[in-house]
């Protein structure tokens, strides 16, 4: 099917490119003319694994970019919308869905063929039947239902396994506005042969998408909970705790042979500095605020967005444990991304982190395998210092925070071993292991220096 995406962040290109690496024809269109020029080279401007390689077989072939969102319009059969969709501070901003909407519409108003338009952005419930709908029949001047489709397609692949989780997916939503829009969705992901399929209305597709985000960060929010208490009770540590949780034959099935089979849901259940990203943060927020504008308490929701926004300073609060004043401190920080495999840098947990050290006059140097390109946009005052690698970054350290599960950090302890006397090791992914450096501290644990029991209780 000829396909043109509204979009080429990170659900826009990475499902423009596996939609043609599946056979479509695709054109992906976006505002930002030196993004489209460099897609256009065969370069990815975002880091997924994978996806450079699929650029490159395609790019025109059956794949290309264009600022020319009328004309993609116009050559198409399906648009997926796959805009922004931020949190304003109040609730979810459509500006970007309704810029979109109405530009559709327009290139709509000049052809003649039936079209279906699909919102791949995160919305809530009610946005493509509410928003997006009328604002395409006002400035086409034509009828959903007749003249054009429309449905909802959620997205759910996780950055850093995007190209891996588009073209294997573990579930097709197919949220259409009437039989046809929904028999065009089922036609468009024909090659994903024996991927489980929901079919059904835009707003339970829209709803699936945020309950599916927002369980995961629920999951996060509980085991950083644990984590805090288990930091407060001598002798239990989180990992250990956590472990238990996971044998639990219905989170771990037991097969029938006896093997255990570990789900990579269990991953959200361990605690860390806190989750990040462009969706969690902001998806739970809009979540909370549609909740609340329908009457809803959304209290559990509330406690998840609160538990995790306190969570990075539980960093800076080890750290101040062993140096009450980090002004003059040399901190090395690990890990800029929100998780590994990505060079996403947005609500990352490391940025609170760095701006509070950099306020309190701390020397930072950071290293992150892929995301300084991001990090320099944001900290590019020459406040931060960055590292070309992890050893570059600790030599010098008397604290070392680690923010980012990168496999390249697990090498540390041969790192510190070469470093007399070692810097304070402050795990925030808990990845390393409490014996493996001198001087360590992580979240969900009490430090080996930690004072008697006494005292620990006593801060309970
Ligand atoms: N990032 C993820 O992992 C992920 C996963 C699932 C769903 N989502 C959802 O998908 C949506 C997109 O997320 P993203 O991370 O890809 O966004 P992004 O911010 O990375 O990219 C959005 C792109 O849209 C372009 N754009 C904005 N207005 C435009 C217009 N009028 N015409 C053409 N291009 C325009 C921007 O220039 C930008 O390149 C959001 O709703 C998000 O919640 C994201």
């Amino acid at each position: 099917m000829k396909i043109s995406i509204i979009g080429t962040g990170y659900v826009g290109l990475v499902s423009g490119v596996c939609m043609a690496a599946k056979g479509h024809d695709v054109v992906c269109v976006d505002l930002d003319a030196a993004k489209v020029d460099r897609i256009n080279q065969g370069k990815s401007p975002i880091h997924e694994n994978g996806l450079d390689e699929l650029l490159a077989n395609h790019c025109g072939v059956n794949f290309r970019a264009t600022t020319d969102l009328r004309q993609a319009v116009l050559d198409s059969e399906v648009s997926m919308i796959a805009v922004g969709t931020p949190f304003d501070g109040d609730e979810i901003d459509l500006k970007y869905i309704r810029a979109v909407a109405t530009q559709v519409g327009t290139a709509l108003k000049e052809k003649d063929s039936y079209h279906v338009v699909l919102v791949k952005s995160t919305v809530v419930p009610g946005t493509t039947n509410e928003v997006v709908l009328p604002l395409i029949e006002k400035a086409s001047g034509k009828r959903a239902g007749c003249d054009f489709g429309i449905g909802m397609n959620p997205e759910f692949l996780r950055e850093g396994e995007a190209v891996q989780d588009f073209m294997n997916p573990d579930r097709i939503v197919l949220g259409g506005h009437d039989e046809r829009t929904l028999d065009v969705l089922e036609k468009l992901y024909l090659p994903f042969e024996g991927v489980d399929q929901i079919r059904t209305n835009p707003r339970t597709a829209e709803m699936i998408k945020y309950s599916a985000n927002a369980l995961l960060a629920t999951m996060i929010s509980f085991s950083n909970e644990i984590g805090n208490l288990c930091a407060s009770i001598p002798d239990v540590d989180v990992t250990g705790v956590m472990r238990g949780v996971h044998l639990d034959k219905r989170l771990s099935p037991i097969l029938p042979d006896g093997r255990r089979i570990t789900p990579s849901f269990t991953t959200y259940i361990e605690a860390g500095c806190g989750f990040g990203g462009s969706c969690f943060p902001k998806d739970v927020k809009a979540l909370i605020a549609h909740g609340r504008k329908l009457g809803g308490g959304m209290e559990l929701l509330d406690a998840v967005v609160n538990v995790n926004l306190a969570q990075p300073q539980r960093m800076l609060d080890l750290l101040e444990k062993h140096f009450p004043d980090v002004a003059g401190l040399r901190v090395a920080v690990l890990g800029i991304a929100f998780k590994p495999g990505t060079d996403d840098i947005r609500e990352s947990p490391a940025l609170p982190i760095i701006e509070s050290l950099l306020a309190s006059n701390a020397k930072v140097i950071a290293f992150d395998p892929v995301a300084r390109g991001e990090a320099e946009k944001v900290f590019g005052d020459g406040a931060l210092e960055f590292a070309n690698s992890v050893d570059e970054a600790v030599s010098d350290a008397q604290a070392v925070l680690l923010l980012t599960r990168w496999p390249e950090f697990s090498g540390l302890p041969a790192i510190f071993a070469k470093i007399d006397p070692q810097p304070l090791l402050i795990d925030g992914r808990r990845v390393i292991s409490r014996d493996a450096v001198d001087r360590y501290e992580g979240i969900g644990v009490l430090s080996k220096q930690e004072p008697a029991a006494e005292r620990v209780l006593a801060r309970i």
